[in-house]
């Protein structure tokens, strides 16, 4: 029963034409590939990668990537596939409604709290820490450490920082929510510009720090085991997140069908490369037990003596993760309009602002619910849940696919090779293996005998945990709310009403 209610596809396209409820469409390839790019290298690789390297992985933090990668890989041709046939604001959410029916649709929508606010709010923290560095070393000035973090975090040794809140984490996801509220092109010209230096500070890095590697510091390879590597693996996943949001703006995509793919694949191969080449030559610049630092690139290239080249990646940085920001929140709020147009949250979500022509009030609401949990929540237990509630939504796309393609025959689009089947089942697989990392990475470390620094609650590990939470939150708002109120579900019920009233009168 539950898995019945599905939403015509037909339907779908035709809504996104509705007087106060369309999207401009402005988008095209390139916008597209650099919204992904935009969304992709951020706190990943400028931050995370330090943490993971000196905890998990040691120098095979560059095998962490290629795994994370290959998994990425799979799940990128489904939502190009998935996104070119179901060109509607909401991205997984949507393909969802439209295959797998409306309770895993509102799960998946739900999910995806996770993966775009979430993941936001762990973007903030990092943009904070480069922030710090910026107006430390170039104007002198050093924000007190009591507005640098959440009264939660601790020092390298366990010692508490006494913090109130990360004030300048706070303060980036307003400016941010104000841009969107603006419109989505200004903010997209915003972004190609943004990408471009990101890239250039990548690309930078990569070439002063060629030089600089010393091979000793790729021995041992494997300090903490495989297990260690996997866990990476699922740790750095992060990094890659952000292709999936170009789906997001499928509706306010000029052709969908040829550029979707375009952006999804595209901006995914290109930060692929990058990634692993940085991720090898930082391990070859610094030995990996010295990068458990807020700003590992940025520290690297401290190391080998030149710190102008140091502040001028910081900067790159911090403009970086700003687009990072951008393209989140952009994803969040489009997944909320498209789940209230179908009556499955409250109407006031999915009202459009008169003037620009974006879901204001969604966007203002989710500006402040993130600034709030950002400034006040330790970024690793941010970064590994919205790497739960992303890798859930792949398994659940990919499974999709198939589904998508014999409901509805007739729908061009970008299509995965190997026919419906081979790519999507590998996706979930991978996927799904990757998102259970948490379980049997740590198990496999300690058949080397290594015990990998996993939180548990209850005998679960803490992603798991927060997961599994917020998944009974939502199935609760599903079942008191949502069911009731979907637009689907009380046609379906007047539509039965009304088959059922000849025969009564009878
Ligand atoms: N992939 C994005 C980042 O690394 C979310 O910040």
């Amino acid at each position: 029963m539950l898995l019945q209610r599905v939403k015509p596809l037909s339907r779908l396209l035709a809504e996104t034409q509705e007087q106060g409820h369309s999207l401009k469409k402005t988008l095209g390839p390139v916008s597209l590939i650099a919204m992904g790019i935009g969304a992709i290298i951020g706190t990943g690789i400028f931050v995370l990668t330090g943490v993971a390297s000196a905890k998990y992985t040691g120098p095979s933090l560059t095998i962490s990537f290629v795994i994370a990668g290959f998994v990425s890989a799979f799940a990128a041709l489904c939502y190009s596939e998935v996104a070119s046939r179901v060109p509607i604001a909401g991205s997984a959410y949507t393909f969802a409604y439209a295959s797998l029916g409306e309770f895993l649709a509102w799960i998946i929508g739900w999910d995806l709290v996770l993966e775009y606010a979430l993941g936001a709010a762990t973007v903030s923290v990092g943009w904070s820490g480069y922030f710090y560095t910026v107006v430390k070393n170039i104007f002198g000035f050093q924000i007190p450490q009591y507005l640098m973090h959440n009264p939660f975090d601790t020092g390298p040794s366990g010692e508490p920082m006494h913090g109130i809140m990360n004030l300048p984490a706070f303060c980036i996801i307003l400016l941010i929510g104000f841009l969107l509220v603006r419109g989505t092109r200004e903010s997209a010209v915003v972004n190609n510009i943004i990408v471009t230096i990101k890239v250039c500070i990548v690309l930078f890095f990569i070439a002063i720090g060629v030089g600089h590697v010393n091979t000793a510091n790729w021995t041992p390879y494997f300090p903490y085991t495989l297990g260690g590597t996997f866990f990476g693996a699922f740790f750095v996943f992060f990094a890659y997140i952000g292709f999936d949001a170009v789906s997001t703006a499928a509706e306010e995509s000029v052709n969908p069908k040829r550029d979707m793919p375009i952006g999804i694949i595209g901006s995914l191969a290109i930060c692929t490369v990058l990634y692993i080449i940085v991720a090898a030559i930082l391990t070859g610049m610094v030995n990996y037990t010295h990068l458990n630092v807020p700003q590992p690139v940025a520290y690297a290239v401290d190391q080998i003596g030149m710190p102008w080249a140091s502040a001028l990646i910081a900067l790159g940085a911090i403009a970086g993760l700003t687009t990072v920001l951008l393209v989140m929140m952009f994803g969040q709020t489009r997944v909320f309009f498209a789940m209230s147009r179908d009556g499955l949250l409250p109407a006031f979500f999915s009202r459009v602002h008169p003037v620009f022509r974006t879901p204001a009030v969604t966007t203002i609401i989710f500006t402040l619910i993130i600034a709030t949990v950002g400034s006040l929540t330790p970024i690793s237990i941010l970064g590994e849940l919205t790497n739960m509630g992303t890798l859930f939504a792949f398994v659940l796309v990919s499974i999709s696919l198939p589904i998508l393609r014999k409901k509805y025959p007739t729908t061009q689009g970008y299509e995965v090779p190997g026919g419906p089947y081979v790519i999507p089942v590998i996706s979930a697989i991978l996927s799904g293996l990757l998102l259970l990392a948490p379980f049997w990475s740590p198990l496999m470390a300690r058949a080397f005998g290594f015990k990998i620094d996993v939180e548990y609650i209850l005998g679960i590990p803490l992603p798991w945990f927060g997961f599994l939470v917020w998944l009974a939150i939502g199935l609760v708002i599903y079942f008191i709310y949502s069911r009731k109120s979907s637009i689907v579900g009380k046609e379906e019920a007047a539509a039965a009403a009304a088959a059922a009233a000849p025969s009564s009168a009878v």
